[in-house]
Order: structure tokens, then sequence, then C-alpha cells
């Protein structure tokens, strides 16, 4: 193992599980820290103080009272430690930025909180600060790596500092959001007009707080080798393409990894019966559980399809919709797990009505109920229509659940088609298809059900995909090796 106890890295990031969690991002906010902490780095998660987080993060101390943080009114920054982790935490409280309902991004209404532009200026504004050497506290980062729009005003404002600055790396884990402000905003954020431009934060007349990240990071990532090709072109590079490109030799594709402490059916507290590859039989009972608890019949034989996913645009589930009533008309049972755009959340209500028995909607965000569905269910559906990396596809695979994928993004970099060579060499673990149409769905679940007919190939896929290694350790290690490289560039 290489000597990295010297190495202080700042990960700076707007939500992390077990605390906040709106995606993926939560997730690898967690496990990739506890990977990199296992290298011997040290690392710390720079996080707003949402209730959610002052209430269940452990061990809270008072670290520093700001009377005026760069005209953010009062700030005092809190160290803590992320609950069933040794991660610590940093995290900002300013209650009128952060102490309300609602979700981290939006109000109870689904409308994104109208200060989202000062919300997030301060996270980046605390990360550029506490890696410059201004900071108050000991902690010296040697290296800040932000996530996604939310951080990306960071590197823009260590840019304008006079200060040599640490190296910076901004990883994209979704394209889609950009954080678009109308242009006051970037004298309020604190940003000199100069750096209004198409060299620097300017997007289309706007500011984009992930422009400036991609613009002023030292290095880009983002979460699969593949989304890191389709983002260099249309239309995958919503926009940003051009950039992209002309920043290819800073731009890395490093393909998430799963925490498989979290996500193993051999001692998941959240699930019916635990079992793994030795004992396959036993995710019956899981199924049994899903169906009895979610009014479904009970009948092991009946292949039960499940997603659980936001339910947006990016996730195809619209693609879903579509095809229900001709797949409805084999026997077959549906399971939906997820919130998001009320119009199509009304539209899976409504086929629960329509289908009782049948199809099943839990509409809500419910995390052990995500991982019962994943132990429950025979397949998995992904439609995405992009998706930088995915996570359940992985977890699917461990939980021995063949997962059925567009084959976009990272879902092309984590899931092996079933096709007759795949079969014959045994690596085939799921379902990929190409044509981004409910036509292209239909047809690879009717493969998979063609599959799952025959008890001995099923098995072969459901192992296969179980015996896949999707842990953080080789991707932790690369993310090492980018940080490594980075500062000795920097001497
Ligand atoms: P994204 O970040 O684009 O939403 P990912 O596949 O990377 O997609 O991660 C989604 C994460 O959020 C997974 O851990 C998934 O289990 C979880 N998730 C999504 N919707 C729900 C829900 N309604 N209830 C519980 N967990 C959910
Ligand atoms: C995003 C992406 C998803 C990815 C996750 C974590 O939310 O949509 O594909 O797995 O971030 O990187």
């Amino acid at each position: 193992m290489p000597n990295t106890s010297d190495l202080q890295i700042l990960f700076a990031t707007p939500e992390i599980r077990p605390l906040i969690k709106t995606g993926g991002l939560a997730d690898i906010s967690a496990s990739l820290p506890a990977a990199l902490r296992k290298l011997g780095v040290d690392v710390r998660v720079l996080v707003p103080g949402y209730p959610a987080v002052m209430e269940g993060a452990l061990n809270i101390q008072s670290l520093y009272w700001f009377g005026d943080f760069f005209g953010f009114d009062e700030v005092h920054l809190l160290s803590a430690i992320l609950p069933g982790t040794d991660i610590p935490l940093l995290i900002i409280e300013a209650p009128q930025y952060y102490t309300r309902g609602g979700g981290p991004y939006q109000d109870p209404k689904k409308l994104d909180w109208p200060d989202n532009a000062l919300r997030f200026a301060l996270l980046s504004r605390m990360a550029a600060y506490l890696v410059s050497s201004a900071s108050p506290l000991e902690f010296r980062p040697k290296l800040l790596h932000c996530n996604d729009w939310q951080t990306g005003l960071a590197p823009a404002y260590l840019h304008f500092a006079t200060e040599p600055q640490v190296p910076t790396v901004l990883t994209i884990h979704n394209l889609a959001f950009q954080g678009i402000f109308p242009p006051p905003v970037v004298a309020e954020v604190g940003l000199p007009p100069q750096s209004f431009a198409i060299e620097g934060v300017e997007y289309y007349g706007n500011l984009s707080f992930l422009k400036a990240g991609l613009y002023y990071a030292t290095h880009i990532t983002t979460v699969s080798p593949n989304y890191a090709e389709e983002i260099q072109r249309e239309p995958l590079g919503f926009g940003m393409q051009g950039l992209l490109k002309q920043r290819a030799a800073d731009l890395t594709g490093i393909v998430n990894g799963i925490d498989n402490d979290e996500w193993n059916p051999a001692a998941d507290p959240h699930i019916a019966r635990n079992y793994g590859s030795g004992n396959l039989d036993e995710k019956a009972a899981n199924k049994a559980a899903l169906q009895k608890m979610l009014g479904l019949a009970v009948d092991p034989a009946i292949p039960l399809l499940g997603a659980v996913s936001r339910i947006s645009y990016q996730k195809g589930l619209d693609m879903l919709l579509e095809i229900v009533p001709t797949l409805l008309e084999e026997p077959v049972q549906l399971v939906i797990l997820g919130t998001g755009e009320a119009l199509l959340e009304q539209s899976f209500t409504r086929l629960v009505q329509s289908h009782p028995g049948k199809v099943a909607a839990y509409i809500g965000f419910d995390e052990k109920l995500s991982h019962l569905v994943e132990a429950g269910i025979d397949m998995f559906l992904m439609p995405s229509r992009f998706e930088p990396c995915g996570l359940n596809q992985m977890y699917s695979q461990r939980y021995g659940t063949p997962p059925i994928v567009h084959a976009t993004g990272g879902l092309v970099d984590t899931v092996i088609d079933t096709t007759p060579e795949t079969l014959l060499d045994k690596s085939a673990s799921g379902f990929l298809f190409g044509e981004n149409t409910a036509a292209g769905l239909l047809d690879a679940i009717r493969r998979a059900l063609g599959c799952y007919r025959n008890p001995n190939t099923w098995r072969q896929i459901q192992l296969a995909g179980m015996n896949r290694d999707f842990s953080w350790d080789a991707s932790a290690t690369r993310y090492l090796e980018l940080y490594r490289s980075l500062l000795a560039e920097k001497d």
C-alpha cells in the first residue's frame, strides 16, 4: 500500500447518505471517501447543515464562527462524524440558507428554492476557503474534490484568489443539472465581473455553476468511461460538449463502485431472508414477502419485474408506462418504488388501480424498501435515456436480479448483455437494449422472459452477476493515482 497518510483531501458535496439523499451522489459521497480512507487518505467531507444533517451527524463540535462570511452573513463551521463510519464531516451551519423543510434543492411543493444560487455559492465558497492559507483549521487539504454544479464555483473562487491554489477535481455525476442563474447573480455570489465571459463562467448569457467548475477545475472526472466519451458530443453533452472536448486531456471516466457492506444480500438487515450465491433458492422468500407486502398475488412462478428510481425524464419510466398494457398480457407482475414528476407518479398510481394484484407502486423515497425490492424482484428495469453511471444495476447484479438496461453511459460499462457468446463463456449478467424506445425496452424484456423460462440459463445469469466485483477497490485506487499525479504536476 502506498504511503498516503500525508495526503489530505477536502471532498465537497451537497448530499451524503445516510443523512441526506436524493440520488446516487449521496451514496458515492459516503462510499468513495470510506474507500479512500481505507487507502490511508485523510479525506474529510464538507456538507451544508440541512436539518437532517444537524440531527443525524454524530459528535458535533464547534470549529469556527464567522460574523460575516464573504457576505453570506453569520456562518458556523462544525466538525462531526458520519454515522456508521469513521468519515469526518465539516458542516456549514447557516440557518438562513439551510434550516427549512422540503429537500436539499426544492421546497415541499417540489419548486427549486429561490435562493439556490446563494445556498450553493456558500458551499463552494467555504470549500475554496478551507483549502486556502486563510483557513483557520489545522486540517490543510492539498487538493479539493468537488461534486456536481452545487460545488462548481469553488474552482472559480480559487482561480480569482491572489494566492497559489491547490489542484481541484470536479466530478460530473450528472451533466443535465447545470446550476444556471441570471447574470446579476455573478455579483451576488462575489465573482468578479471579468469572470462573466465565454472563457469563464458565462453560458449562453447566464451564469452556470457547472460550467464554472468545468472551466476552472484542474481536472474533470465523470463516473464511467463510456459517459466520459458520450458527453464530448451531442446530444449527451447537454451544451457543454465543446468545452468538454476542448478539455479532453483533463477528463477521465472512473466507474463508481458500490458499498459491498451496505448492499450485501447475505447480511442485509432490510430483507426478509438473507441469501448468497451458495443458497440462491432462499431469494424466493424475499419475493413472497414483497408480493405480500405490496398486495400482489403471492406466486413464486410469475416473473416479478421492478424499478427503484427517481421518476424523471432521464430514467425513461414513461417508456415503461407505454408498454405496460402489452406487457401485462403476459403473466408478469410489476413494482415501482420511486418519486419525482407528479404527472408520471399519477400515471403509475392509476396503473395500480386498473391492474390490482399485478402492479404495485410505492410513490415515495424509502431506503429500506429499496433493499427488499432488489432482493424480491426477478428482473430490474432501467430504461434510462442517459445514465452517467447508475448504481441500481450493480446492486441488482449483486442481489441475483439481472438488470434490463438501455445501452447508455455507465450501464454499458457495468452490465454484460446476454448473447449466445456471453452465455457460452458464462459472462452474461443482464440485458442491454440499443434502441432507446418503448419497443426496444419491450423487446429486451421479452428476451429476459425467454431466458427466465429456462431455469438453468437464468441461474447462470444470476450467478454471473453475483460473482462480479463492483467494490471500490479498483476505482478508489484510480482516484488516488489521479490526486497524486495532479499534486506531482503542481510541484
Ligand atoms: P441517480 O443518482 O441518477 O438517481 P443512481 O442509480 O446512481 O441514479 O442512484 C440512485 C440511488 O437512489 C440508488 O441508491 C437508489 O436505490 C436510490 N433511490 C432512488 N429512488 C429511490 C426511492 N424512491 N426510494 C429509495 N431509494 C431510491
Ligand atoms: C447521478 C447519475 C447516476 C450516478 C450518480 C452517482 O445522479 O444520474 O448515473 O450513478 O450520479 O455518481
